[in-house]
């Protein structure tokens, strides 16, 4: 009986130093010297991710406490935390922000999926001369210049969805629309019917990418797995769900590796000259081919190719819509602002399909967009950092191991910053003067900043410019009186308007 006491008080007293007193202990004493730089959010275990929780069921909007707590303190820099049982330190000073990004080498992304060859090759996660042989080639392809002979396949990608889609989840209906937009700019004609899983291969994606984010929110003992095993933790113990996502990933990489081999095959016979004519996926090939017949070091590889793909349509769906479904929140929330950006769609393209010439005259669009992305960027921080080797960022000192989180809209809620900080209001980006206070070309950067920034952005406004002004020509966009009351902004991976039924599109006559 004894012996089973000790045993039970022994695994208490670890518990106690492996959660707590051992994540705790360098907070104290960066709180100790930081003083009101610093802000300390400890939570035993549940840590930054039971913050974000918490405050969704007190102030219905993830953020809140956060933001909150540095408009209580606008001197502070950092809000001192936790992932579990690691210090997590999150930054939110904009020169702190800066430092970072510029010294983005000193810290590695988590990958959020830890799947096995899944994304790791691509952009977002790759590193070093890899990741900067792939931002070359992919940069040219990102210009405004080579994005706008998408123009017409956005218009008709809107046109064809809205027509079918049921449009009783938004969070889907958008992201059908954006998910088939980035499937046609790395394919090209090759996407015409592609399927997985019997199903438009956009949906099965979104829904692959959701299961995956879904199960370590939903499961805290995948969440600990994830930290400990990293790749290997599908391997351990694995639940009939995860064994289900494993399959759906090989059977995503197996299409679309087809498909790569079928676009080889075809650029070999037939190069493409005409690099303005390219989709990504031929831009890779040509590299690709290029290195094979002029016997240099093939550095890329099919696994290569097929992880950019996963990358691409993973950042570049589920962001986009979720800051677009936003928007339509707020029109449907503010009918007069609505009415003024219908005039504006009226004038502008009239019954037209949208041009290049549109664009920058949908300037009530652009400013509803940015004001979105001020307030409730879907992105709330960039992915989450581990610090690789013991490192000085301004006055801390990170040691190696260390989670951290770059914080990078904290200055938009802060009266230093702008103008009725919480307020929402469009407007004021209508005002060519002075938009941001104090600006040291961090404190609006909901895209990032750095080598590492958002190479995505000049696509994301195009597309959202286009989908929002079609849709709102289209339909009347209202809440849905239903759920009215349960309104909030949660956390699904993104930060994200819920519930998914929030908003009825009435069609217009
Ligand atoms: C409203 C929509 C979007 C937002 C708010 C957004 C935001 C961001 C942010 C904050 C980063 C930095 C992430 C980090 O450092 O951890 C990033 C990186 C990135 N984004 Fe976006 N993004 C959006 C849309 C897109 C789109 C449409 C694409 C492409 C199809 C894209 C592709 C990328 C890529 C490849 C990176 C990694 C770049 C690198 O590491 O060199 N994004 N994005």
């Amino acid at each position: 009986m004894y012996i089973i006491g000790f045993v039970a008080l022994g695994l208490i007293a670890i518990a106690i130093y492996f959660f707590i007193i051992r994540p705790l202990t360098p907070l104290l004493l960066l709180k100790l010297k930081l003083g009101d730089k610093a802000i300390l959010m400890f939570n035993p275990i549940n840590g930054f991710i039971g913050l974000l929780m918490n405050s969704i069921k007190k102030n219905h909007d993830a953020m809140e406490t956060i933001y909150a707590a540095l408009r209580r303190n606008p001197n502070a820099k950092v809000i001192l935390s936790n992932l579990i049982y690691k210090p997590c330190i999150i930054l939110t000073g904009s020169e702190y922000i800066r430092d970072s990004f510029q010294e983005h080498h000193n810290f590695e992304k988590m990958n959020p999926f830890q799947i096995k060859s899944y994304m790791q090759k691509g952009l977002v996660f790759s590193e070093g001369e890899r990741w900067k042989r792939q931002r070359n080639l992919l940069g040219s392809a990102f210009t405004f210049d080579k994005l706008k002979s998408r123009i017409p396949m956005m218009n008709q990608v809107v046109e064809d969805i809205a027509l079918k889609d049921s449009k009783e989840n938004l969070n889907e209906f958008i992201s059908r629309m954006t998910g088939e937009i980035v499937i046609k700019s790395f394919f090209g004609e090759l996407a015409q019917g592609f399927k997985l899983e019997g199903k438009d291969a956009q949906i099965a994606l979104i829904e692959l990418t959701g299961s995956m984010s879904q199960i370590q929110f939903e499961n805290p003992f995948v969440f600990i797995k994830s930290l400990i095993f990293k790749e290997r933790m599908w391997d351990i113990f694995p639940s009939q769900k995860e064994k289900d996502i494993v399959r759906r990933v090989d059977n995503v990489k197996m299409k679309v590796k087809e498909m790569i081999l079928k676009r080889i095959e075809q650029l070999r016979q037939n190069p493409i000259q005409d690099k303005d004519k390219m989709v990504f996926l031929d831009l890779y090939v040509t590299e690709y081919l290029s290195q094979q017949s002029q016997q240099k070091e093939q550095l890329i590889d099919i696994e290569e190719i097929i992880h950019q793909f996963t990358t691409l349509f993973f950042v570049g769906t589920d962001t986009t819509a979720t800051a677009i479904g936003t928007c339509l929140y707020y029109l449907a929330q503010y009918p007069e602002i609505q009415s003024e950006i219908l005039e504006e769609v009226q004038e502008v393209i009239g019954q037209n399909e949208i041009k290049e010439e549109h664009l920058n005259k949908l300037v009530k669009i652009n400013a509803l967009i940015q004001e979105v992305l001020r307030l409730k960027n879907p992105s709330y921080s960039t992915i989450f950092r581990i610090v690789k080797n013991d490192t000085q960022l301004q006055e801390i000192k990170l040691k190696k191991g260390w989670a951290l989180i770059q914080m990078q809209n904290a200055s938009h809620k802060q009266e230093k910053y702008f103008d009725k900080a919480t307020e929402f209001n469009y407007k004021r980006w209508l005002n060519k003067q002075k938009q941001v206070k104090n600006d040291n070309g961090y404190i609006y950067i909901p895209f990032g900043a750095g080598p590492r920034n958002c190479i995505g952005q000049h696509m994301a406004m195009m597309e959202s410019k286009i989908i929002i002004a079609l849709l709102v020509r289209k339909y009347k966009i209202i809440l849905n009186p239903e759920v009215q009351q349960q309104i909030r902004f949660g956390i699904k991976f993104l930060y994200i308007l819920e519930p998914d039924n929030c908003l009825l599109f009435e069609k217009r006559i």
